[in-house]
This record gives structure tokens, C-alpha cells and sequence, in this order.
């Protein structure tokens, strides 16, 4: 994606693991695993069940719908009323976010969901936005690609973790830099809509919402920090009666930390030669949260992939996992809170650490990565009864420096070029935060407890063209808030690019990559059970679920040609999603929803949902009628591999 910053460099690189998934479902998610397994065996992928439509274009709607898979929002049956919170076009938009107001409405409601629809036509990059009410953050997304004849896509999204905001006058900015010239002609026609509405549920959103921003609402600027150029700090006064407390990480990389995770390691970065500098700090990021300077947890973020990335024929007509919404990582900072409740200015801190090495197998956190990342928090209050005051035991944290394990081996041929680099790093890690509160329901021992592993494997080969990565990012987290989640994010990636005569060039790639989580209970912001739409599963409901277990899988194999000379590049590709959502603690544990997508050269051409019952078959009229064509950008920019 393109930093906000600079001209879009879109940047890429290559990954790894499908064992680790395998491990993972083993470990995890044994349900919707099984349920992945006689998915795959009862699919014929060779040959499209007839059922499958493949129509003329509609002339009437030549827009190509772009989708990102996720499960079904519940939307309102009854009363309900719909805002719309901006109509804009995002032309040339670098530093000219939309200004809006936001005005409660005046009937009670205790659900919110956002519809962001969006039509572009032309060429274009994937762009990020980050619109927020007043200095807080509430909602991050990427752009799709457009083609020629136009896209549009709709995202729904439940907001109402967010409910107390909802409930105030709020200026909206919603900034989506965008650049548009004789080459890049395509601007962003959005819409955004707000439906309110009531529904019986157990969602118990916070009281009072903090941000941890830049805070430029008041000048109309949106209030992303940049990391490293700024320090991503707040100090902040709380109110002190709070019962619980939760902060959330919204953060991507952009720039030369798009692709962090297929960066190499600091001492390799010019092991090509100086022309071909790597991006360095390790493929390894940790986002932390400061609280007065001390470690209070981390996240190890999810590896999004923007519609441009690596080889953009992935990502179209199906956007890669996440793209459409930029999710949070959550912290929960209860324990804190005999020392927040004091009444005075606490400092809240979010860093992006790398791992910087001698070159020797020796490496260590830093304190800071690449330009940059973009970085909010948020801090989500539940308060007690008004007039006591939260006391307690000072909280005790343990959290020894993480386990490091760091290989890299290049190999030269005869007359002295380096040939290939194989890399390998594994970080482990540990954190408990412990503290006595006394609230006015007593006295109680609150923990935040996190176990991280990571490992990424990766190579370079045929004298730096292509890059293999093989990366696994696992972990537990345990809070007495009666939550737990257990993740793994697998990520497997091979890039491989050719120059050919007169400055065309291909690439070529080929990725796998999961999220899969298992929740019980939520910290801030609900799980997907929780905002899932119930009414296309007959005799289930949210409410004798103690979790859900989500699976996300992407995997696909797509190639690229940029002819520089006519100012075009071309692409195609194949790419196959499954996503799964099941509850987990009711009697029969069953799947609740499912969904298997196949999308190749930019056309759905298998979509199956299945709530639980009988598989529905989806079709899509419109087949493409665009050349396959892309954003253009030079090889390295492509790939993430250093700077031009
Ligand atoms: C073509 O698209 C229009 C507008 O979306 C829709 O009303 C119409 O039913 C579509 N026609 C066909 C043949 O799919
Ligand atoms: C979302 O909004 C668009 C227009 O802004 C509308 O056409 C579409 O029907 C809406 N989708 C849903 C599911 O509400
Ligand atoms: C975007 O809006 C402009 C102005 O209303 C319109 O001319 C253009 O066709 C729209 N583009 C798409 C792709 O819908
Ligand atoms: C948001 O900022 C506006 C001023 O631009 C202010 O009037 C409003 O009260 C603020 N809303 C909240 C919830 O702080
Ligand atoms: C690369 O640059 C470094 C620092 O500028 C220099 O010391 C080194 O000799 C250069 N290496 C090559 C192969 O040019
Ligand atoms: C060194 O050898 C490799 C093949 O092993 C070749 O591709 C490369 O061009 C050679 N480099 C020089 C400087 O001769
Ligand atoms: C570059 O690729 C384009 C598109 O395939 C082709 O038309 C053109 O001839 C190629 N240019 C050269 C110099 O090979
Ligand atoms: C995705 O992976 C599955 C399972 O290995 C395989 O059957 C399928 O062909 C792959 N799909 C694509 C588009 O590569
Ligand atoms: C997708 O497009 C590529 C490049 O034009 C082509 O080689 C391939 O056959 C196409 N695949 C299908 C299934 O149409």
C-alpha cells in the first residue's frame, strides 16, 4: 500500500507453510478442519458444477464486484434507521481527508453496522484508509485494484464494540490519500452508511473509549502516528472508576515495511551487492504497548497483503484476507489499573519492534523498524458505579526478553556473485501481568498472560530472483476476563521475477497463507459469532456458544508482465479461499457457517455458502469483460525488496 507519505511504492515478497498449518489444525481447530477436509474431497475443481452460471457480460452492470470473504453481519429486521455518513470522491486526496459530521439518532439502539461501497474505474494502486471520529480511529481498510470498466465492492461491518461513540456528536475524517495523473486515473466513488438498530444480545460494549493518537481532528488532519518518524505516545487521565480496561493496536506497514515479514535480516540486506539492497530489521515485527514505560503486552501482527501485493492478479476479484478491514489486536490492561485509577496522566505508548543482528547468529529487539508504520490505539473503559474508586495491588509483570534464534547462510558461486541466502529466525515469548483489584464488587486477582512463537524460514535463489518465505505466527493469550484466544497465522510465499528484453519484466507467485482463532469470551471487540447473522441458520443461536473458531485459508498461483514502453502491465491468476466459522460449547459444536470461493483471471467461477444445512451455490453473471491489467510498478517495488 502506499504510505501516506510517498508516491505509492508498493512493495512485495515471497513466504512459506502449509505444514504449520496442518500442525495447527491439529492442535486448533480440529472442527472446521474436518469440515475443510470433506470439503475438499466433494469438490471436483477441474470441472465447475453446471449449476455454475457463466453468463454475457450484463451490459446494465459492468462493474466487477470485488469481495473480501467473511461471514454474514446481522442486519436489522425491524425498527431500524440508516445515516448516511459520507458521499465523497477520493481524486487527488494525498492530505485532503473527508471532513464530515456525525449526529446521533434519536431513537435507542444498541447495534451499529457500517456498509462502505466503493466504485473505481481506470488504473490504480491499493490504497489505505483510516477514518476516525474525532482523534480515535474506528474503522482501517485498503482499496481493491480498479480495471478499466470499473469495480465496486461493499463491505459491511459491525461497529457497535464501539457503541458509546455512537451515542455522541462526532466530526468524521476519513482519509484516503490518492494520487491521480494521465497514468493513474482512477479516483475512489465511495458511499458510507450507518444502520442503528436493536438486537437481543449478550455484547457488552465499553462505557468510555480513549484514543492514542496524533489528535489532529481539530485542525481537520487525521490522527494516524507514522512510526519511526513520530513517537506513537499519549499521556492520558482516566476516569477512576474503571472495572475493566482493554487497549487495542490498530497497525500496517506501508512503504519499505509493507512486506515486513519478507524483509532479511539486518546484516543481509546488501548480500547482493549495494545495487540491490534488502529491506532489513528481520521479517520478524512485534507491536508493544507501553504504559509508563513499561511493557504492558504485545501483538504479533496478522500479515495482511494489500490488492497490489506480491503479484496482483491474487487479489481480484477476491481481496486478500483482512484487506477490506484491517482488524485490532487486543490487550488486556485490567491488571493496570490500581495504577491508572489515580487520577493522573498515565503515558501510553505503542513501538514496532525488529530485530537488528551482528551478523554472527546474535540478534535483539529494537526499538524501531523501517519507514514506517502506520499506528493507533484505543482504550476501552468499563466503568463502576459512579463515586467508587478502583484501588489495588500495583501490578506485577513478567516478562523476560524473548527467546531468539537466528541462522543466515549465503553461498557464492565459483568466481565470487552470491548465489542464494537462506535465512531462518524463531522468537519466543512470554508475559504475565498480575495485580489485586479492588473494585466495589471486592477484591479480585486479575492476570493478562501471553505465549508467542514465531518462525519464518526463507531463501533467496537463482542470484537474489527469487524469494522463498515460510513464516508461523502462533500464540495463546489467557485473561481473567474470562477470554482466552488461541492463534496461527501460516504464511508461505514464492516470488520469482525475469527481466526480459526492451524492460519488460514478469513475476511470478505462487502463496498460501491462514488465520485461524479460537475465542471464549470477548476483550473489546466482539467475536464474529457474536455480529453473525443468525437468520440463515434455523434453530442456532449466538447464545449457547462459549466461542467461535474462525478459519481463513487463501492459496494461490498468479502471474504479471509490465511492458514499461506502452505504460501498461497485465495479469492473471488463480485463487482459492475457504473460510469457516463454528461455535464451540454447545451440545453439537457444529459449523455454523462456511464458505469456499474460487476466482481465476479475475472472474468467481465457485462460490459455495453453507449456513450449517444444504450448500447453496452462488453465481456470478458477469464474467470480466477488462484486459487483465494492474497498477504498474518497478520489479523491487513489486516485491518489497529494497529501495529502487
Ligand atoms: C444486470 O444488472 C442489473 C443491475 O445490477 C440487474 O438489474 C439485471 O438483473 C442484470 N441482468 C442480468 C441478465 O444479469
Ligand atoms: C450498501 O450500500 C449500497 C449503496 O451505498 C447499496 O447499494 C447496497 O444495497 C447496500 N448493501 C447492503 C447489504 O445494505
Ligand atoms: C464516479 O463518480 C463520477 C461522478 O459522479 C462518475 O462520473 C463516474 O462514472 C463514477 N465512477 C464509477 C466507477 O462509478
Ligand atoms: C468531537 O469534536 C467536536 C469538535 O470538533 C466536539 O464538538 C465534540 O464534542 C467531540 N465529540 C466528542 C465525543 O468528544
Ligand atoms: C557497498 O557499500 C559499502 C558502504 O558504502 C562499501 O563499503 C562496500 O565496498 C560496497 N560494496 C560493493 C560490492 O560495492
Ligand atoms: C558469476 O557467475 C554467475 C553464474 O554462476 C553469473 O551469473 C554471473 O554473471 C557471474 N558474475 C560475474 C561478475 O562474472
Ligand atoms: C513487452 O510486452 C508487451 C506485451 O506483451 C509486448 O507487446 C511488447 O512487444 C514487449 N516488448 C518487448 C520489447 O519485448
Ligand atoms: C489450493 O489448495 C488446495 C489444497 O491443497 C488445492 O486442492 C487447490 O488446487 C489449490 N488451489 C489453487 C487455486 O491453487
Ligand atoms: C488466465 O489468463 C492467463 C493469461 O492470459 C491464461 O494463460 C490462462 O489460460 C487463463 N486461465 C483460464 C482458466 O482461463
Amino acid at each position: 500500500m502506499d504510505g501516506h507519505d510517498t508516491l505509492g511504492r508498493r512493495l512485495k515478497k515471497s513466504g512459506n507453510g502449509f505444514l504449520p498449518f496442518l500442525s495447527f489444525l491439529l492442535i486448533l481447530v480440529a472442527i472446521p478442519r474436518v469440515a475443510f477436509a470433506s470439503l475438499l474431497s466433494g469438490v471436483d475443481l477441474g470441472a465447475p458444477r453446471t449449476i455454475l452460471s457463466r453468463r454475457a457480460p450484463n451490459e446494465t452492470s459492468p462493474l466487477l464486484n470485488c469481495i473480501q470473504v467473511s461471514p454474514p453481519v446481522l442486519s436489522p429486521s425491524k425498527p431500524s434507521q440508516t445515516q448516511t455518513l459520507m458521499v465523497h470522491t477520493f481524486g487527488w486526496s494525498y492530505g485532503k481527508p473527508f471532513v464530515g459530521n456525525y449526529y446521533p439518532p434519536s431513537f435507542d439502539f444498541n447495534r451499529v453496522t457500517f456498509n462502505f461501497t466503493v466504485t473505481s474505474a481506470g488504473r490504480q494502486y491499493d490504497r489505505l484508509a483510516l477514518m476516525f471520529f474525532n482523534d480515535t480511529e474506528i474503522f482501517r481498510t485498503s482499496t481493491a485494484e480498479p480495471t478499466q470498466n470499473g469495480i465496486i465492492w461493499t463491505y459491511i461491518k459491525d461497529m457497535s464494540h464501539l457503541l458509546s461513540m455512537f451515542k455522541e456528536p462526532q466530526k468524521i475524517i476519513f482519509d484516503l490519500g490518492n494520487l491521480v495523473d494521465d497514468t493513474y486515473t482512477g479516483s475512489w466513488n465511495t458511499t458510507l452508511t450507518a444502520t442503528f438498530f436493536t438486537a437481543e444480545d449478550t455484547m457488552a460494549p465499553a462505557d468510555a473509549i480513549f484514543p492514542v493518537s496524533s489528535r489532529q481532528s481539530a485542525s481537520d488532519g487525521p490522527s494516524g502516528f507514522m512510526i519511526p518518524e513520530q513517537k506513537a505516545a499519549n499521556a492520558i487521565i482516566l476516569p477512576q472508576h474503571i472495572k475493566k480496561a482493554v487497549f487495542s493496536i490498530s497497525a500496517c506497514g506501508q512503504a519499505t515495511e509493507e512486506f515486513w515479514w519478507s524483509n532479511v535480516l539486518s546484516s543481509d540486506t546488501n548480500r547482493f551487492g549495494n545495487d540491490t539492497t534488502l529491506y532489513g530489521y528481520s521479517p520478524f515485527r512485534e507491536l508493544q504497548l507501553l504504559i509508563d514505560g513499561t511493557l504492558a503486552g504485545v501483538a504479533w501482527p496478522f500479515p495482511v497483503i494489500f490488492t497490489g501485493g506480491i503479484v496482483p492478479g491474487f487479489w481480484r476479484p477476491v481481496v486478500g484476507i483482512d484487506a477490506f478491514d484491517l482488524r485490532e489486536d487486543e490487550i488486556d490492561i485490567t491488571p493496570f489499573l490500581p495504577l491508572l485509577s489515580d487520577g493522573k496522566p498515565h503515558s501510553f505508548e505503542i513501538r514496532v519492534a525488529g530485530i537488528n543482528d551482528d551478523g554472527k547468529g546474535h540478534g535483539q529487539l529494537t526499538e524501531t523498524v523501517g519507514s514506517n508504520w502506520v499506528v493507533t490505539g484505543k482504550i476501552f473503559l468499563w466503568l463502576d458505579s459512579t463515586g467508587s474508586i478502583t484501588t489495588g495491588s500495583p501490578p506485577t509483570i513478567t516478562a523476560p526478553d524473548p527467546t531468539l534464534a537466528i541462522y543466515s547462510s549465503a553461498k557464492s558461486s565459483t568466481n565470487g556473485t552470491v548465489e542464494s541466502l537462506d535465512y531462518s529466525i524463531e522468537v519466543s515469548r512470554s508475559l504475565l501481568v498480575t495485580s489485586t483489584l479492588e473494585t466495589s464488587s471486592g477484591r479480585q486477582v486479575v492476570t493478562w498472560q501471553q505465549t508467542l512463537t514465531y518462525s519464518n524460514d526463507g531463501s533467496f535463489t537463482n542470484g537474489g530472483n527469487d524469494q522463498t518465505t515460510k513464516q508461523v505466527t502462533s500464540g495463546s493469550e489467557v485473561s481473567s476476563n474470562d477470554y482466552s484466544k488461541a492463534f496461527d497465522y501460516p504464511l508461505w510465499v514464492y516470488s520469482t521475477y525475469k527481466v526480459l528484453s526492451g524492460g519488460n519484466f514478469t513475476i511470478d507467485g505462487k502463496m498460501r497463507r491462514g488465520k485461524n482463532v479460537r475465542k471464549t469470551g470477548d476483550l473489546a471487540i466482539p467475536s464474529e459469532l457474536k455480529t453473525f447473522d443468525f437468520s440463515h441458520s434455523p434453530g442456532q443461536h449466538g447464545s449457547p456458544f462459549q466461542g467461535s473458531m474462525s478459519s481463513d485459508w487463501q492459496n494461490g498461483t498468479a502471474s504479471y508482465l509490465a511492458a514499461p514502453a506502452l505504460k501498461r502491465s497485465f495479469g492473471s491468476g488463480t485463487t482459492e479461499q475457504y473460510y469457516s466459522l463454528a461455535g464451540i460449547g454447545d451440545a453439537k459444536g457444529d459449523e455454523l457457517y462456511r464458505r469456499h470461493v474460487l476466482a481465476v483471471n479475475d472472474t468467481i467461477v465457485l462460490d459455495e455458502e453453507t449456513f450449517g444445512g444444504p450448500v447453496l451455490q452462488h453465481s456470478h453473471s458477469a464474467q470480466s469483460r477488462d484486459k487483465q491489467t494492474f497498477a504498474k510498478l518497478g520489479i523491487k517495488a513489486m516485491l518489497g525488496r529494497g529501495p529502487i
